[in-house]
């Protein structure tokens, strides 16, 4: 009988790093692969959903599709938070169409069922008098959430692996940089018309810098990055700051340091990658830990132009040089 060999991660660690390829070109072009890891990798991931600066308040809510799902993550009057699939129990409606705001309730625009924002049906008309109907069957539908470091994931499966023992490999790695309490200043949404993969691969390593980035390569030199994790499913390192230069565009400090901060975070910069995230998340991923990340975007303009090259039929996998 034919048995489907079973996947797992390879710890960074045992992957060779001299020799080692880059994927043949089908892995970056392919819809049909692309379409095998939506139900292969984002359904069954911890994926990033948000950050809880952005529910501050009771009632305070966001909503995004996940993988196709429809999800809402609010904050109930107890202060958790908590995550449930955005449709309705009673006929399927979505409850909220708009990708955030506040509520006191969570109503249904169909028929007003209302649920408490902690998922429970409170109020649902006339149906008290149908016999065996109890409101405390029709809950809202949870989706698995986990926080960590004030970022907010979620999961699509039933009974995944604790988002604690998935990140154990990074759990108090970066409590000193304050990330819960961390506000964002500013959102910049890019289309980049490149793989997710295309995305990763660029974001991992710095031999491009010199030539795309030279406002970078002024402040951090392409050739000190390193990696300092090789544990799980991740893959993160660090590159040098030059001393008494900053990650932004004027190459000088702007702002006020983050508190906490030990002298080698304020001497280099940090970014990790979580192997299982969609596109839309992998910029989210990074941080930068002196507070600015104004370097980031050239990143989707050069993805871009690796695509040009990558959708040529005479793309061959090639070996990844050493820096
Ligand atoms: S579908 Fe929501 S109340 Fe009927
Ligand atoms: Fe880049």
């Amino acid at each position: 009988m034919h048995r489907q060999a079973k996947h797992a991660f390879r710890k960074t660690a045992r992957i060779p790093s001299l020799g080692a390829k880059s994927l043949p070109q089908k892995y970056f072009v392919s819809p049909d692969i692309f379409a095998k890891e939506q139900p292969e990798i984002f359904a069954k991931r911890w994926l990033l959903f948000g950050h809880q600066s952005q529910i501050p308040n009771a009632g305070d809510y966001v909503a995004q599709e996940v993988n196709g799902e429809s999800l809402i993550v609010i904050r109930d009057k107890t202060g958790d938070i908590n995550g449930f699939f955005n449709v309705c129990r009673h006929r399927g409606t979505r409850l909220k169409e708009d990708a955030c705001g506040h509520a006191s309730a969570i109503q249904c625009p169909y028929h007003a069922w209302t649920y408490g924002l902690d998922g429970r049906l409170v109020g649902a008309p006339h149906m008290d008098d149908v016999p065996g109907f109890d409101k405390a069957d029709y809950s809202l539908h949870r989706v698995n959430l986990g926080v960590w470091e004030g970022f907010i994931f979620v999961n699509l499966t039933e009974n995944p692996m604790p988002l604690e023992k998935w990140f154990a490999p990074l759990m108090g790695k970066f409590s000193h940089w304050n990330s819960s309490i961390l506000q964002p200043a500013k959102r910049i949404e890019y289309d980049v018309r490149a793989n997710w993969k295309l995305m990763f691969e660029n974001y991992s390593e710095c031999y491009h810098c010199p030539g795309v980035h030279p406002q970078l390569q002024r402040v951090s030199p392409y050739d000190s990055a390193e990696n300092d994790l090789r544990e799980g499913p991740f893959l993160g390192g660090f590159m040098k700051i030059n001393p008494g230069k900053s990650l932004t565009m004027s190459g000088n400090h702007e702002r006020k340091r983050v508190r906490r901060l030990r002298r080698q975070d304020r001497e280099s910069s940090t970014g990790f990658l979580l192997f299982d995230f969609p596109e839309h998340a992998s910029q989210s991923a990074s941080r930068i830990r002196d507070g600015a990340s104004t370097l980031a975007p050239v990143t989707g303009a050069n993805t871009d132009c690796v695509r040009l090259a990558i959708s040529s039929g005479r793309v061959q996998s090639i070996r990844f040089q050493t820096r």
